[in-house]
Order: C-alpha cells, then sequence, then structure tokens
C-alpha cells in the first residue's frame, strides 16, 4: 500500500511542474492515476497529507478533498469523461483536445482565454456535476442518495414518481462548490486576470446548466406480462455524449467579451444578445492551430488525417490550412460476401481493398 501511495505522490508531483493551466481536471488526463486512486482508496489520517499533495488544486480544493474524500474519484472520473468527451467531439478538428504526449503543451492552450478554453472548462465542470449525481444515485458517497426531486407537473398522474434518480441537485451544488472554487477570488489580481476568472466561472456555470437542463424522466413498466399498467419514475440524466453534442454546439455559437477596467465581462459586439447561462464566453481570438507553435500550445496539423471530399473541418482544405496533403495508398481487409446461414450464423469472406490515405503536408 505505501508503495502505491508513493506513485500517487510521485504522479502529482509530476503534474505541478506544468506551471500556468494547471488545473484539478488534469487529474482526469490520467488514467493510470483514476485507477490508482481507486485501487488503494485513500482513507484515514493520511487524507490531509494526501490532500496537501495534490498540486493542481487550489487551497480551497485541499479542504474540500480533506472533508469530501470519497468524493475525489467521481470527480477524477467526471473530468477524465469531460476529458474523453472533449477529445470526441474535436477529433475532426484542427485543434483536437489532444493531450497525449505532453500535459504542458495543453496547460498552454488553456492560458490563452479562447473558445478552446472555454469549452474545455464547461465540459470538465458538466463531467463532475454528472459523475458526482450518478454516484450518489449509486450509493457510493457518504453525503447523498438518490434524488429527491418533486414530482414534474406534467407527469401523467397514474404512473408514480419515487424511482431512484441521479441527484442532479446535489451534483450541481457540489460541482459548483469544488469546481469553481479553482478561482480563488484573491488570486485574480488586475482586470485581465479578474475577467478571465470570471470566464471560467461563467464557462463552467454553462457546463452545469446544460447537464441540468438535459436531464430528464426515465420509466419502467410494471404489471401483468408487460401490460405496462404502471410506471415507476425517476430523474435521469441525459447521455453524456448528448451533452458534449450540445455543448459543441455552445462552442460554435459562443459570444465574444471584452472587460471593463474592473475586470467586469460585457459583450465585444453591441449587435449581439447578453450570453445566458447557458452560453459559452470568450474573451480571446483562438491561434488557427495551423502550425506548431510553442507558444500557444499549437501542436500544428502537419501529419494528420483528411478528408478530401469533405467541405468541413475535417476536409483537407480546412484541416491542411492550404498547404495540400499527401495520399498514400493502404491496403485493408474486409468482410464481404457475407451469407446468412440457416440456423443461425452469418458467415464471411474477406476482401482486401486499396484505399487512399490523406495526410497534411
Ligand atoms: C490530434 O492532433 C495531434 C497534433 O496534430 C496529432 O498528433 C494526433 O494524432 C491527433 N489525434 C487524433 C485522434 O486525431
Ligand atoms: C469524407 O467526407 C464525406 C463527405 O462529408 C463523407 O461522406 C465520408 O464518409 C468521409 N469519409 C471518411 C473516411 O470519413
Amino acid at each position: 500500500m505505501a508503495r502505491s501511495l508513493a506513485v500517487v505522490v510521485f504522479i502529482f508531483t509530476s503534474l505541478h511542474s506544468i506551471g500556468h493551466g494547471e488545473t484539478w481536471w488534469l487529474l482526469g488526463l490520467q488514467s493510470q492515476l483514476v485507477e490508482t486512486w481507486s485501487r488503494v482508496g485513500i482513507i484515514g489520517p493520511s487524507i490531509h497529507s494526501q490532500c496537501n499533495e495534490l498540486q493542481g488544486l487550489s487551497h480551497d480544493q485541499v479542504r474540500f478533498c480533506q472533508m469530501f474524500q470519497d468524493h475525489m474519484l467521481p470527480i477524477s472520473n467526471g473530468a477524465r469523461s469531460g476529458i474523453n468527451e472533449c477529445q470526441h467531439q474535436f477529433s475532426q478538428r484542427r485543434w483536437n483536445c489532444s493531450t497525449a504526449n505532453d500535459k504542458s503543451v495543453f496547460a498552454r492552450v488553456m492560458a490563452i482565454a479562447s473558445r478552446e478554453a472555454a469549452f474545455t472548462y464547461a465540459i470538465s465542470a458538466a463531467g463532475v456535476m454528472n459523475a458526482i449525481s450518478r454516484s450518489c444515485r449509486e450509493g457510493e458517497l457518504d453525503k447523498c442518495g438518490c434524488s429527491k426531486a418533486v414530482r414534474p407537473v406534467n407527469l401523467d398522474k397514474d404512473w408514480l414518481w419515487g424511482g431512484c434518480g441521479d441527484n442532479v441537485d446535489y451534483g450541481y451544488l457540489f460541482g459548483k462548490q469544488f469546481v469553481d472554487a479553482k478561482e480563488e477570488k484573491n488570486a485574480a489580481k488586475g482586470a485581465k486576470q479578474k475577467a478571465r476568472r470570471e470566464m471560467n466561472l461563467h464557462n463552467n456555470e454553462a457546463g452545469r446548466k446544460v447537464v441540468q437542463s438535459m436531464a430528464g424522466v426515465a420509466c419502467k413498466c410494471h404489471g401483468v406480462s408487460g401490460s405496462c399498467s404502471m410506471k415507476t419514475c425517476w430523474l435521469q440524466l441525459a447521455n453524456f455524449r448528448d451533452v458534449g453534442e450540445r455543448l459543441k454546439e455552445k462552442y460554435d455559437g459562443a459570444t465574444e467579451m471584452r472587460h471593463s477596467r474592473r475586470g467586469k465581462l460585457h459583450v465585444a459586439n453591441e449587435k449581439y444578445n447578453e450570453p445566458t447561462n447557458y452560453d459559452l464566453v470568450y474573451l480571446e481570438q483562438s491561434p488557427d492551430y495551423c502550425v506548431r507553435d510553442d507558444r500557444t500550445g499549437s501542436l500544428g496539423t502537419q501529419g494528420r488525417f483528411c478528408n478530401k471530399t469533405s467541405q468541413g473541418t475535417d476536409g483537407c482544405t480546412i484541416m491542411c490550412c492550404g498547404r495540400g496533403y499527401n495520399t498514400y495508398k493502404q491496403e485493408v481487409v474486409e468482410r464481404c460476401h457475407c451469407k446468412f446461414h440457416w440456423c443461425c450464423y452469418v458467415k464471411c469472406k474477406k476482401c482486401r481493398k486499396t484505399i487512399d490515405i490523406n495526410v497534411c503536408k
């Protein structure tokens, strides 16, 4: 056990070296870490020193860690699912949320108050809320259980309300307290830092609001021989994939903001509406992510796959930034000429096929 703990400490210590942008959800980027957490558990008196070793956490987050030890695993898993979803949603874009090689690169991207930062904050706040809400329902946490949400007024009166639901209220409140505690008020000095803090808080909230608004009623039938004469219903979180899709739309429609001398945000272009709590906001233009740039954390798109026929962001024109692409032939083996045999199996042949692979110059 002692050795496993040492591993945890080592991983956190190495996370510490990433400087600006170092933040709690980087914990979610390391799957070994998540596993170590669940295997070792962090219990007993060592919790205080353990929580202090978590270098990505703010002072207040360390206190949360000490008080709510059992919440740390869902937080870590929630952050991980946020990052996974980010990578899924952006897999066809120049900036693809990749973090595999160099976490400091990711931190540098987050240092810019861009749309990408806005999305990343929102999806990770959403991931934590989601994971905590579900953990309550699963009975994994001391402080919460099934949802106590009141019966929706429009629910058919014959249906029972009160199945064990996802505790969206608790997930929202705890997620808000924990995640937003990273944005310490006193740490933000000067208008620019204050504005960035406002931006982060707004986008965290947008992530949670989207999770909250997408939770809905789920029901199960009872009754004699599948007649569904009775239904029991409860509150259930939406698929996290759908939350990702919604936040991706919010990313595309994000509002550019400016800040006052006191760091308050307002819409950059007065023709546009004030963003709602569900919208994402950003302060700085994104780099184009076309070429490698260590200052902005852009990895560039050289070597990325592109699609010759697509007009979208995965198309070679956009993905390769006009530099062109190389085409390679690749042989793939597919199942083909499949036949259904009575009864009951399918038999296929293997066919070889040559396809073109396009790679940005
Ligand atoms: C994401 O982009 C990086 C840098 O361009 C690239 O190395 C990586 O393979 C990409 N990941 C995916 C899943 O396309
Ligand atoms: C390439 O883009 C076209 C048009 O959007 C699409 O129909 C096709 O499935 C894409 N091919 C691949 C390999 O993704």
